[in-house]
């Protein structure tokens, strides 16, 4: 793999939660596999009150790493925050005369923080980028706007300040291995182009459910709900992987020019039978989880959403008519992400006795947690002197080859990151599709007198999402 360039690396919330969970973990580890240039700088800011050592004490580990990080304190509104970094710039461009450094801000804040952020830097022109100085990239975590007004006005006040090639939008899904190779498998492989159409599909089960419940981020989700936290963008981009056509190339822009040709088939909600086509549910106790509305920091008489199903069509030639389902919850009964594609039965058989619907449907599925691997459903001949047919699983496991943890989407996104590449980073068009598709169904929401369906933490999600999928059924989450 190629190893970055130099670079200061400024993390603003690197107190927080992600911070420590995700972001100096990843930078660790790409350090510990040589990605990590031995000359570059980080610079954590935060409001709390450490020096340099202390704040690497906190960090704990090996010297070698720690040596890289320097600490920043200050409030983000002020000034001091953004004259320190100037300083440490102009100290690091001063020294190295030979080569530029880049310089790379990840912005692990709140959504209504980045703007005041990106003006306050902009002003200390910590965001210019001049010729033979190196580039100036800026990582922005999600949620980006909470519907299509706000994300429009975020993007107006971040391109006022910023060239769409320095903004790089998070998604971490996109850094996972697995969701990664759903475009290698699709377009580096003959067999599927063929199949991959409304001709031969039945429909897709697009799945990400989760067996915690809110824990302690009840404040931020309770604004939120499955369908801005989850569906926005993890769901809307594992449809995009699935349902694109093939791009050009794989150039950051070929790809995205896709994904939005993609969202923008995808047929509007019918608002009037809405309930037909999306559903919303919230947990209640249930497995040793308290009633979601009596989670720490979530109002008591809340209405928000913490699953979602729904049933999409995409209106091009190749998936006329095609059911997309798609799913998302908390507190459900295991964790699990994964895209079925479910093909149709034979139109004929052959066989004495046996009938298209009795054999079982050629099923594929892509896992991406907790199994990282691809599972392929035949109808085969069991074994015996009689003609009786079975069903045959083919099971690939992504730990054959050598995979590393599930945990490293943070550590391949601050990779690209650092070395300019923004394939796997949201484009802005992307954000404001997206808000195009959900919007209104936010809007149905609010107006209407109808409250999310109840469902027990624990179970496999509520009883409206069966009848959005009936006659079908949608895939066991054991
Ligand atoms: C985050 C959501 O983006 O994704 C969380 O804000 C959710 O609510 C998480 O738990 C799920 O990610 P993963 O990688 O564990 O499937």
């Amino acid at each position: 793999e190629t190893a970055p360039m130099p670079a200061v690396v400024v993390i603003f919330g690197a107190t927080g939660d992600l911070a420590r969970r995700k972001l100096f973990p990843a930078l660790r580890s790409l350090h510990d596999r040589k990605l990590f240039n031995e000359e570059s700088v980080i610079i954590a800011c935060g409001r709390r009150d450490y020096s340099d050592e202390s704040f690497r004490a906190v960090l704990g580990g090996d010297e070698a790493f720690l040596k890289h990080i320097r600490y920043c304190r200050g409030d983000n509104a002020g000034d001091e925050v953004y004259e320190k970094i100037k300083n440490i710039f102009d100290e690091i461009d001063c020294q190295v005369q030979d080569y530029p450094f880049n310089k790379l801000f990840y912005l692990a804040l709140s959504a209504q923080d980045m703007p005041l952020v990106c003006r306050q830097l902009a002003r200390w022109g910590l965001l210019e980028e001049a010729p033979e100085q190196g580039w100036k990239h800026v990582i922005f975590e999600k949620p980006f706007g909470r519907d299509l007004a706000s994300a429009r006005l975020l993007n107006d006040e971040l391109l006022a300040l910023l060239d769409e090639s320095q903004i790089y939008r998070i998604d971490h899904y996109l850094g996972k291995e697995t969701v990664q190779n759903i475009l290698m498998l699709r377009f580096a492989n003959v067999i599927f182009e063929p199949l991959w159409r409304a001709e031969y599909i039945e429909r897709v089960e697009i799945t990400a459910a989760e067996s915690l419940g809110v824990e302690q981020r009840g404040a931020y989700y309770d604004n939120a709900g499955a369908l801005r936290d989850m569906f926005q963008n993890h769901i809307l981009q594992l449809l995009c992987l699935t349902a694109m056509e093939v791009p050009v190339s794989f150039d950051a822009d070929a790809v995205r020019d896709e994904k939005i040709k993609l969202l923008r088939s995808i047929r509007p909600f019918d608002l009037k039978n809405l309930q037909d086509f999306i559903v919303r549910g919230q947990y209640t106790a249930g497995n040793g989880t308290v009633d979601y509305t009596h989670a720490p920091g979530v109002k008591a008489d809340s209405e928000t959403e913490t699953y979602v199903a729904a049933r999409l069509y995409i209106d091009n030639w190749r998936w006329r008519d095609v059911p997309f389902f798609l799913r998302s919850g908390k507190s459900l009964s295991c964790k699990k992400s994964e895209i079925a594609v479910i093909f149709k039965k034979i139109p004929h058989s052959i066989f004495p006795n046996v009938t298209p619907e009795n054999l079982g449907s050629n099923e594929l599925v892509l896992q991406i947690y907790p199994h990282e691997g691809i599972t392929w459903s035949l109808n085969a001949k069991k074994p015996g002197p009689k003609l009786c047919l079975g069903k045959m699983k083919l099971d690939f496991d992504y730990a054959t080859l050598g995979r590393s943890s599930n945990d490293d989407a943070y550590e391949r996104l601050l990779l690209d990151a650092l070395l300019g590449d923004q394939t796997l980073f949201i484009r802005s068009d992307f954000i404001i599709e997206a808000w195009k598709i959900l919007t209104p169904v936010l809007e149905q929401w609010q107006r209407s007198p109808e409250k999310p369906e109840p469902y027990p933490a624990g179970s496999e999600g509520p009883a409206g999402a069966e009848k959005l999928i009936a006659p079908a059924e949608w895939r066991s989450l054991s």
